[in-house]
């Protein structure tokens, strides 16, 4: 938009005016200026800092929820008119997603799912029926969906991290080297939802596909904030699987992603068994259908995926650069802030360069990880999120757990076990609301005690 809030000046470069992009940001997304009570009774406007968890739903999403609703009906299983329109949207809508994330229609399926979980789950299940007990490297810093699916099925390793908690491109190299051709898949996450870290994957691409592996990335943290590219099949930085979620890209009701090639979903059998995966069923025979219906059993869920089309339609208005870009001047803001706060250790902030979504986890010396959440939540009114966000091993790595300190954990149930405190901002998060975070972290980081004494009663 020359001369508007924002101005694309040249490729990839964008010039705005901050305050009011935020603003016009802020006015797309619902809830953000509900007020919630303080421990002490006043109420105060909610700031909500856990988006890597889920974000709440834009507004286009929900008009166009309620708008949809008098036209809903049954997906591919009807000639009544409601019936068919619904069909057409819901195929309309696969197609906004191809070209969202540029996958070919020809050459890949795209099938909705539930969510990154079921999308990875399924991709394993399909992989392991021709490949049982094959090698897939998953790496050190994968959230549980993009490991725990791999593990029963396969030989699973992991690429290693540095000291940075950056994926070592050399670690991965090694082994791929090392397996000499026989590496399946290398499956790894597009950016951390611990440190915000965004992994290079076409380059890991052309790695693994000079390697005669195929690579799957977990966009799960990556497709909400930043422009993806499959890029063409036979291209060595072709992205061969992609999974994400909707309820991270301001689209509840309940949608994932999954593509991949379609090759890979025609032989085999669908994780799902049931009525819309099938061309012909006696009780002697099931004749399976094409992808991507073959995989999609059951009602499709038409109203998640018109969430998802609508959310992806108003991230396109107003542009994926954009949209990091803007996420990204959240992040150094709040991490140069951080840093100064005594007592505050960052996981991880090595250079500003680094390429990264807009999270960071941290913790305080003195507070326990829990604790800390509370009392954000109580006094400031803010949402983050504790714990091991669905990564133990890499968060295990960056705390430097030992195998005896999990043990320990393991088989005291009544040990706290380690953790961070995590924020992660959405589009429509400000700088102000990052203000109050730090004011309030910074005052509990000098009166840790009074704190302590304070809410540790109430809690364990
Ligand atoms: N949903 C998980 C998170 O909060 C993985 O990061």
């Amino acid at each position: 938009m020359r001369g508007g809030i924002i101005e694309k000046i040249g490729a990839g470069i964008i010039r705005m005016n901050t305050t009011d992009f935020s603003r016009y940001l802020r006015s797309m997304v619902l809830g953000v200026e509900t007020k919630i009570p303080l421990s002490n009774g006043q109420y105060v406007t909610a700031i909500n800092f856990d988006n890597a968890a889920t974000t709440p739903p834009l507004i286009s999403v929900m008009n166009g929820i309620v708008n949809f609703a008098p036209w809903y009906s049954s997906i591919h299983r009807g000639k009544g008119f409601k019936s068919k329109l619904s069909s057409n949207t819901y195929e309309e809508g696969r197609q906004i997603i191809y070209d969202f994330v540029n996958a070919d229609r020809s050459k890949d399926a795209l099938i909705f799912t539930k969510n990154t979980t079921e999308s990875i789950n399924i991709a394993a299940y399909r992989l392991a029926q021709e490949n049982n007990k094959g090698v897939i490297l998953s790496t050190d810093m994968e959230h549980l969906a993009n490991d725990l699916p791999w593990r029963d099925k396969f030989i699973v390793e992991y690429v290693g991290i540095d000291r940075a908690g950056k994926l070592s491109l050399e670690d991965l190299e090694n082994k791929l080297l090392r397996h000499n051709g026989k590496v399946l898949l290398v499956t790894v996450t597009g950016a951390s939802n611990v440190t915000g870290y965004i992994n290079p994957i076409h380059e890991i691409a052309k790695m693994a596909h000079k390697y005669h592996s195929k690579i799957l990335v977990d966009g799960a943290q990556l497709v909400p904030h930043v422009p993806v590219d499959m890029k063409p099949h036979g291209a060595p930085e072709h992205i061969d699987y992609l999974a994400f979620s909707a309820h991270k890209m301001y689209a509840p009701f309940g949608a994932g992603v999954l593509v991949g090639p379609r090759e890979s979903f025609e032989k085999g059998e669908p994780v799902y068994k049931g009525g819309g995966d099938v061309r012909l069923v006696s009780q002697k025979f099931i004749q399976w259908a094409d992808p991507p219906a073959k995989d999609e059993a059951g009602t499709p869920n038409i109203m998640g995926v018109n969430a998802l089309i609508d959310a992806v339609r108003t991230l396109k208005m107003v542009g994926m650069d954009a949209i990091h870009h803007y996420e990204n001047t959240l992040i150094h803001y709040a991490a140069n802030k951080l840093k100064n706060i005594p007592g505050i250790d960052l996981y991880c902030y090595d250079k500003k360069e680094d390429e990264r979504v807009a999270l960071i986890s941290f913790t305080l010396k003195g507070m326990p990880h829990p604790l800390l959440a509370e009392i954000l939540s109580r006094e400031g009114g803010i949402a983050v999120r504790d714990g091991m966000f669905c990564a133990h091993p890499y968060i295990e790595k960056m705390l430097g757990l030992s195998d005896v300190d999990l043990e320990y954990f393991r088989t005291n149930e009544e040990a706290l076990i380690p953790g961070m405190v995590r924020i992660s901002f959405g589009l429509y998060n400000n700088v102000s609301e990052i203000n109050h975070l730090i004011k309030l972290l910074d005052n509990i980081s000098k009166n840790i005690k009074s704190y302590l004494s304070l809410y540790k009663p109430l809690m364990f």
